[in-house]
């Protein structure tokens, strides 16, 4: 049966209002994708100003992340507040190169950050924008909150633990509510349309809860962070206009990856020794399997010549991706 958005929201509305009562305070995690845009904007729907959504600046955030955010937020008349705590999570994260065990300390402080504010405004429910890839590759069946009808899935290993499934509500004693957990990523950005929620979001690409912390590999200095988000604007910028201009269709998601290779090559006339930027565009249906995306080769060239210039100084090599998932996945953590 074709999905239908506009009843999926009359529905969650009911459902939402149902478990949280008439006096029920929540918050959510709004990062500006269009997951936790759409479980906030349906939340707020239910509950009104007795929805609080929170951005966490965490440091690993792309260019003009937060005041793009707040913007939306405003236009769709919500109030935002954002939290700056980049100097803990670096904290924590310093040293750390393990992809799993950075996913967990940033679930980790994820949960402190959000304790304090929860406590803040005293909350008792916690809003996310789970979708079902999140909790079937994270192998894991969180308890559902009024959201969560979905049967069966869970059996899988786990690929990577999407900090925003499971720990955080047990652990702060939070009841949680998943609107959205048993849909894809395509019928979210039908149910984020039929809300009114800006094109800027519903066609924005997905981008993951750690953010920029599993696009730079190795160590999280903030001057590594700094090169990745810089080419992830190059990159999201060049594609963009190029896709425009007709040059080729508009990949399902892209960005650049830092990687703590070092190679030789030559600037000026100086031997030069230092890290590599991989781009990374794919085209799918759902996340679940991706094929690279296909780009005339003097677009690449240009990208990569973009790239070169602009971060002389942190890399000297650019590589382009031509992995599918399986059995490589979308992001290189
Ligand atoms: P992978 O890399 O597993 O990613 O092929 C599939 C899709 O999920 C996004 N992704 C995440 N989304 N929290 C999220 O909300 C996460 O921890 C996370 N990790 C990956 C990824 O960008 C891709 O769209």
């Amino acid at each position: 049966m074709a999905f239908k958005p506009a009843k999926f929201i009359d529905e969650q509305t009911a459902k939402i209002k149902d478990a949280v009562g008439g006096e029920g305070v929540a918050v959510i995690g709004a990062s500006g994708g269009v997951d936790s845009t759409t479980a906030a904007v349906i939340a707020h729907r239910a509950l009104g100003s007795r929805l609080h959504p929170v951005f966490v600046d965490t440091g690993f955030m792309r260019e003009r992340e937060a005041e793009n955010t707040a913007a939306v937020f405003k236009k769709l008349g919500i109030k935002l507040g954002v939290i700056k705590a980049s100097d803990e999570f670096f904290a924590a994260l310093k040293g750390v190169t393990e992809p799993e065990r950075k996913r967990k300390i940033i679930g980790e402080r994820f949960i402190r950050v959000f304790e304090r504010e929860a406590k803040r405004l005293h909350a008792e429910f916690l809003f996310q924008g789970t979708i079902a890839p999140d909790w079937i590759e994270s192998g894991s069946r969180a308890a559902g909150g009024a959201g969560g009808a979905g049967e069966g899935g869970g059996s899988r290993d786990t690929i990577k633990s999407h900090h925003n499934v499971g720990g955080l509500p047990e652990k702060m004693g939070l009841r949680l509510v998943e609107p959205l957990r048993d849909l894809y990523k395509d019928e979210v950005r039908l149910v984020a349309k039929e809300l009114g929620v800006p094109s800027e979001i519903f066609n924005k690409q997905p981008f993951p809860g750690p953010g920029l912390a599993v696009r730079v590999l190795g160590e999280l200095t903030s001057e590594r962070v700094a090169a990745c988000r810089r080419a992830c604007a190059i990159v999201e910028e060049e594609i963009e206009a190029g896709a425009r201009r007709g040059e080729f269709a508009k990949p399902w998601q892209y960005f650049a990856v830092l990687l703590p290779v070092k190679s030789v090559g030559v600037q000026g006339d100086v031997r030069a020794y230092s890290e590599t930027i991989v781009v990374r565009a794919v085209s799918c249906a759902d996340a679940m399997t991706a094929r690279p995306s296909r780009f005339p080769p003097e677009f690449l060239e240009k990208l990569s010549a973009r790239l070169s210039n602009e971060l002389k100084d942190k890399i000297n090599r650019v590589v382009y991706d031509i992995s599918f998932k399986p059995p490589s996945t979308i992001e290189w953590e």
